[in-house]
């Protein structure tokens, strides 16, 4: 049913292609007005990466610079991302990486557009076009950058401390496991260098356990699933 009277259009469900590609489901994703963050925002910032990705990433939603570019983790943050998968030994063009809430959501103070969580409605609205990237890239591993997205996937009353370093089966069939680490923004968030070198570090060193557990034997599980 569409979102009549509100200015909103159909749900997401609604706008899934049949037997969709990452490429259709992105062009549909371009047009989804099924939640309010459409109207602020600049565009649709959809999935990127690797289609064959045995490592899926999944942040909160695009920053200001993503909204901008189009592209998911290109600001401040992605290069964060960026350092901790280099220095993990992971490769960015092998990994999919993207986010819970497809849209950016801010207030403006100023001439800055200040990062705004995204409620639970509007993460449930957005949600069918994540489990349409999961169910087509398959990967072996999925892992949640950051509270809002551990929260999403992985259940209400997860926390990072708790989370990290733990790998639990996938609740999606597509992916064998899932794990959850901090947002690399908390490192840019971190109060003096010192705590940046701390966070980074324990970032690094989740980010190497993850590529460990790629070269585990059991982790091909879903490579066997994505051949069958
Ligand atoms: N933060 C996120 O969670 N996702 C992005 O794409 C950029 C910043």
């Amino acid at each position: 049913m569409a979102n009549t009277g509100s200015g909103l259009g159909p749900p997401v469900g609604q706008l899934i292609p049949p037997r969709p590609s990452l490429r259709t489901l992105r062009e549909a994703a371009a047009g989804c007005r099924a939640c309010p963050l459409y109207r602020d925002a600049t565009q649709t910032v959809f999935g990127e990466g690797s289609p064959k990705a045995r490592l899926l990433f999944v942040g909160e939603q695009p920053g200001d610079m993503e909204d901008r570019k189009g592209h998911p983790f290109v600001g401040p943050a992605g290069r964060e991302l960026d350092d901790g998968l280099d220095a993990a030994g992971i490769d960015r063009n092998d990994v999919y990486i993207t986010n819970v809430v497809k849209h950016f959501k801010f207030t403006r103070r100023g001439k800055r557009r200040i990062h705004k969580k995204p409620n639970a409605e509007e993460i449930r609205a957005c949600r069918p076009w994540l489990e349409a990237e999961i169910a087509l890239v398959k990967p072996d591993g999925i892992v949640c950058l950051g509270a809002t997205a551990a929260q999403a996937l992985l259940g209400r009353k997860t926390t990072i401390t708790a989370a990290r370093g733990r790998f639990v089966p996938s609740p999606f069939d597509a992916a064998a496991w899932a794990t959850a680490t901090i947002h690399p923004s908390a490192i840019l968030r971190a109060p003096d260098d010192e705590a940046r070198r701390t966070e980074r570090v324990a970032f690094v060193r989740d980010l190497k356990a993850i590529a460990r557990k790629l070269s585990e034997a059991g982790s091909r599980t879903a490579a066997a699933r994505r051949a069958g």
